[in-house]
C-alpha cells in the first residue's frame, strides 16, 4: 500500500478556481521590509486590559467633565473603531487579490491594533460614563447637546461605511493607501499631540502606546505605496488628489472641526460641540486649543504633500488651512475611504 495510484494517461489537473478568490493558497513574499514590520508589531502588541485603569476615577472629575471626556471618545469612536470592521475587509480582499503575504499579514495587525485601540474608546466610556456613548438616558441640556451630536456624528459614520464597502472593490491599492497613509498621518499626529498635553497618566500611556501603534501603520503604507506610486498613471493621480482632500474634510471631525463638503450635521452641532470638547479639555484629557489643532493638521498635511508631490501628484487646495492647491468641490461618501 506505499504505491500511489497513478491513473492510466497520467493524473487529473484540478479544475482552476476562478478568481477572485482566496485559493489557491501560497505566501509569497516580494516586499522584505513588510515582513519584518509585521514581525515587529507582534511583539511590541499590549493589552488596553492592563493600563492602569485605575487612576481613572471618575470622582475625581465632575459631571460636566466626564461627559466630556465620553463625547470625545464617542468622536474618536467614529474613526477609531471604524478601523477593525475596514481593515478587516481590506485583508479578505488582500486574500482574494493574492496580494503577496505581508501585505495581508500588514493589513491584520493593523486590523488587530485598531481592536485594541476601539477598545479604548470603549473602556475609557464605560467607566466614566456607563452606557455611553448612546445607551443611557440624558437629563440636562448639556446632556441632550451631547447625545443628540453623538447620534448625528454616527449618522455620518454610516454613510462612511456604506461608501468604503462600495469604493473598497473598485480602487487599486494606491488610491487605497494614499487614503490610509493620510489617516494614519493624522491618527499619529493627533496621539502624538494629545500625549504630550495630557495631564492624566492614564491617558499619557493610552495615547503614547496608540501614536505608536499609528506610526507604524503609516509605515506600513508607505512601503505599500513605494510599490504601488512608480506605475501611476495622470487618471490615477487626479483621483488621488480627489481622495486626498475627501480625507481632509472627513478627518477634521477628530483633527480639528468638520468642514462644509460631506458631514450631515444639523445647525446648533458645530456650537455644542465646542462647548462639550471645552469640557473635555477642561478635565486634562489633552486635547489642543482651535488653534494649536490647527498648526498641527496644517503640519500633518504638508508632510503629506512632500511624500505625493514627489510622485508627481497633485495636491488639493485646503482654504480652510489656507493651504494653496487643486480645487476640489463635491465629495461624495465613496469618495471618503481614509482610516485610523
Ligand atoms: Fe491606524
Ligand atoms: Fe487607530
Amino acid at each position: 500500500m506505499t504505491d500511489v495510484t497513478i491513473p492510466e494517461g497520467g493524473f487529473w489537473p484540478a479544475p482552476e478556481v476562478p478568481q477572485p478568490n482566496i485559493y489557491p493558497m501560497e505566501w509569497r513574499v516580494e516586499t522584505a521590509k513588510l515582513a519584518a514590520i509585521y514581525e515587529k508589531s507582534k511583539r511590541m502588541v499590549w493589552n488596553p486590559a492592563d493600563l492602569p485603569w485605575d487612576l481613572l476615577d471618575p470622582a475625581a472629575f465632575t459631571r460636566e467633565q466626564r461627559l466630556g471626556i465620553m463625547y470625545w471618545f464617542s468622536v474618536l469612536a467614529n474613526f477609531d473603531a471604524s478601523g477593525p470592521a475596514v481593515f478587516a475587509r481590506a485583508t479578505i480582499q488582500a486574500f482574494e487579490k493574492h496580494e503577496e503575504d505581508p501585505v495581508r499579514k500588514c493589513f491584520f495587525s493593523i486590523t488587530r491594533d485598531e481592536m485594541n485601540h476601539e477598545e479604548c474608546c470603549q473602556r475609557s466610556i464605560s467607566r466614566l460614563w456607563p452606557g455611553g456613548p448612546l445607551g443611557w438616558e440624558p437629563s440636562t441640556d448639556l446632556e441632550h447637546a451631547a447625545h443628540n451630536n453623538i447620534g448625528w456624528l454616527y449618522h455620518n459614520g454610516g454613510r462612511y461605511w456604506t461608501g468604503y464597502n462600495a469604493a473598497v472593490g473598485k480602487y487599486s491599492l494606491a488610491v487605497l493607501f494614499t487614503s490610509f497613509m493620510m489617516g494614519e498621518m493624522a491618527a499619529s499626529t493627533l496621539f502624538r499631540g494629545m500625549a504630550g498635553a495630557t495631564g492624566h497618566p492614564l491617558f499619557s500611556e493610552m495615547f503614547h502606546k496608540i501614536g505608536r501603534d499609528e506610526s507604524r501603520h503609516l509605515q506600513i503604507c508607505m512601503t505599500i505605496l513605494e510599490n504601488e506610486w512608480p506605475g501611476l498613471t495622470d487618471d490615477v493621480r487626479s483621483l488621488i488628489t480627489r481622495q486626498l482632500r475627501a480625507g481632509f474634510v472627513f478627518l477634521s471631525m477628530i483633527l480639528w472641526e468638520p468642514p462644509e463638503g460631506f458631514w450631515e450635521l444639523p445647525p446648533y452641532f458645530l456650537h455644542n460641540h465646542r462647548v462639550l470638547m471645552d469640557h473635555a479639555r477642561d478635565a486634562g484629557l489633552g486635547v489642543l486649543s482651535y488653534d494649536e489643532q490647527a498648526e498641527n493638521w496644517r503640519i500633518a498635511m504638508a508632510r503629506v504633500r512632500v511624500i505625493v508631490e514627489r510622485w508627481g501628484i497633485e495636491f488639493p487646495a485646503i482654504p480652510e488651512l489656507d493651504i494653496e492647491g487643486v480645487a476640489v468641490d463635491v465629495i461624495d461618501p465613496e469618495d471618503i475611504i481614509p482610516v485610523f
